[in-house]
């Protein structure tokens, strides 16, 4: 068996040290204008020692925008913050994939260019989830989302252009490649589901073939402009993060995508099994249905690369023991990575986890939460010989 500490060759192009992925993460830290920035490198740097770091997700334009202080990769000053990022990263050997999305109907006017409304598969609203924006004083705070226009058959082309752009612009800032967030009820997500999306155009309806079109559009352009190896796709079926709602379809549909990516010969697949159990995912929905064995062994079936399996993955024991099924290939952790940025060392080891306080999870307050936790070796070996 596969034993997590060791290096992985991911699609053979890239190599990474060690089958631990630090898992995406929002932390609204960013310069004005949305501009990653030196702190955002430091936190980055410290986390290098995962096998492969995703970042928080970026913008792919200002029409995607679904919560404030996100960062974007749209403008020069943008990629040149990430290009801080990715250097250190670099410098301390690690590896760091860029997140890209749209949010889609997951906005609000007070955050889009010109008060706009936001864009959605169709006309229905999230009508019980909230995003991060102004409010009528002008003051951020958690907010119900918009309610969307429903796109044009053109409008959904170009923003595969726009994605394109990303593509080209997360290469110049030095990533070693992007994953594609098609998961947790944002735009992507939204065409896939066949209860949300009614549409009758060659983005629509019953088939998968057509709810997938604008996933696999997109995932075509970062092949032409990456290479298929540096390419990776998140997914969340049965989600019902952002008010998403129950799909009939939805194992068929998610065999259909794996089987598709596959045939595309992009890197993995990064699923998520299990939301947040408190906080701002709310996974009451998720007990019965969620992706057991039986359907991974299905995925595995489908789809030739790696597979990265996501959610509520605490301590060395339970990740090895996911590597054990020989189901997947690479565990991502994300809550135990705000506080431990030696997390694969402290595995390693058996050293103590640190605790994080949820409070500065989304907060301006800089390094507060962020940048100051240490890492084991320097403060608390220090402090245990006195
Ligand atoms: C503070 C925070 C921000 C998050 N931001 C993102 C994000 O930008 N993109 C994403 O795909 N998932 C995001 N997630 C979800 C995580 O990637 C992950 O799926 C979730 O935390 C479950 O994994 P865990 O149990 O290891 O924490 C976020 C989670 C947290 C706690």
């Amino acid at each position: 068996m596969a034993d997590i500490f060791e290096p992985y060759a991911l699609d053979g192009a890239i190599s990474l040290k060690n089958r631990f992925v630090m898992a995406p993460m929002t932390r609204t830290r960013t310069s004005d204008g949305d501009v990653p920035n030196r702190l955002m490198a430091c936190y980055y740097g410290q986390r290098a020692s995962a096998g492969l770091i995703v970042t928080e997700v970026a913008n792919i334009a200002p029409s995607s925008k679904g919560y404030a202080m996100m960062p974007g990769i749209y403008t020069e000053a943008q990629r040149q913050g990430w290009r801080l990022v990715t250097d250190e990263v670099h410098r301390n050997r690690g590896t760091i994939f860029l997140q890209l999305m749209h949010v889609g109907r997951m906005a609000h006017p007070s955050l889009l260019p010109n008060g706009q409304a936001p864009l959605g598969v169709t006309e229905q609203r999230a009508e019980n989830s909230d995003v991060f924006a102004h409010d009528a004083d002008g003051k951020l705070g958690f907010i119900r989302a918009g309610t969307p226009r429903r796109l044009e058959t053109e409008e959904i082309s170009a923003l595969v252009g726009t994605f394109s752009e990303a593509f080209c612009g997360a290469r110049e800032a030095g990533f070693d490649g992007v994953e594609i967030h098609g998961a947790n009820g944002y735009l992507i997500d939204q065409f896939m589901n066949s209860a949300l999306n009614t549409r009758t155009d060659r983005y629509g309806g019953g088939r998968p073939e057509d709810r997938t079109r604008f996933l696999m559009e997109i995932v075509d352009a970062a092949v032409r402009k990456l290479g298929p190896g540096r390419v990776g796709v998140r997914l969340s079926p049965f989600g019902r993060f952002n008010s998403m709602p129950a799909d009939p379809l939805v194992e068929e549909t998610l065999l259909y995508v794996c089987e598709q990516l596959g045939r595309r010969g992009v890197a993995y697949v990064h699923l998520v099994y299990q939301l947040m159990p408190e906080g701002n995912m709310d996974s009451a929905e998720f007990k019965d249905r969620h992706i057991d064995h039986a359907l991974l062994a299905r995925v595995r079936a489908m789809f030739p690369g790696a597979i990265i399996w996501c959610g509520g993955f605490s301590g060395r024991k339970s990740a090895q023991a996911a590597l054990d099924t020989g189901l997947v290939d690479l565990i991502a952790i994300g809550r135990p990575y705000i506080a431990n940025p030696d997390l694969v060392e402290r595995f390693k080891h058996g050293w103590p986890l640190a605790e994080a306080d949820p409070a500065t999870y989304y907060t301006r307050n800089g390094e507060v939460g962020y940048t100051d936790f240490p890492a084991y070796s320097a403060a608390g070996l220090a402090n245990a010989t006195g």
